[in-house]
């Protein structure tokens, strides 16, 4: 499974590519307003230079376009995609979205649909040619659904298909929705970097390590 970080901010993505193990990052305009609340991005160019930071790290970088016509989202996603190569043009799931993933599946530009909460949104945006799909899963939960059940209904349905858009898993709340995720099979889950503090900790590996590292200075010795 691929692990992505959910965030905007260079700051998070370098830690967590520091461990080894990130694959990608997913920042869309609520998280890149997080990062500049004040309206303080400066320069016009400060998402650019975000995300090229990003691509420096990680193979794969979502950029959401923000037009809501297939139009604007070309025009916005064609700009995304020249500015690196790592680059995702994240598209959300409405009609407009699909003749947007249609076309830049054409141009041989990467894709991401959002916002997907239904099977049936799941297969349109694949036979749209997108090249991932992000349901949302805390949302569904926070809404009084199974958001992981969506999950496992699009692992079932890509079973029966040739489907070669990867599903990720996107809207993550706590570390027991990783786990759900890859017991599912998900290509890809998408990460926030409270989350992914959490994930190499259990407190027995901390009570292990304190017992050796006690038992070890009895032995006198270092080396
Ligand atoms: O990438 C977008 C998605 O992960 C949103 O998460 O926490 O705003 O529901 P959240």
């Amino acid at each position: 499974m691929k692990l992505f970080i959910d965030t905007a901010n260079i700051d998070h993505v370098k830690e967590i590519a520091s461990w080894g193990i990130l694959d990608g990052v997913t920042t869309n305009p609520t998280l890149v307003a997080k990062e500049w609340k004040d309206g303080s991005a400066g320069s016009p160019h400060a998402f650019e230079h975000a995300v090229l930071a990003m691509c420096e790290l990680v193979p794969c970088v979502s950029a959401q376009v923000t037009a809501e016509d297939c139009a604007g989202m070309k025009k916005q996603g064609e700009e995304y995609a020249r500015w690196h190569k790592h680059v995702v043009v994240k598209v959300p799931m409405t009609t407009e979205g699909l003749k947007a993933l249609k076309y830049f599946r054409s141009k041989g530009i990467r894709t991401n649909t959002t916002l997907v909460f239904s099977l049936n949104q799941a297969i349109l945006a694949a036979k749209a040619g997108a090249n991932i799909i992000s349901p949302f899963i805390g949302r569904l939960d926070d809404a009084g659904e199974e958001g992981m059940d969506l999950i496992k209904d699009i692992m079932t349905a890509w079973e029966q298909y040739h489907f070669d858009t990867e599903v990720l898993v996107a809207s993550i709340r706590h570390p027991r929705h990783v786990a759900q995720a890859a017991m599912l099979g998900a290509h890809i889950c998408t990460i926030p970097y409270e989350v992914f503090l959490k994930l190499p900790n259990h407190p027995l590996t901390d009570s292990g390590l304190k017992k050796f590292l006690e038992d070890w200075k009895k032995v006198g010795k270092k080396l």
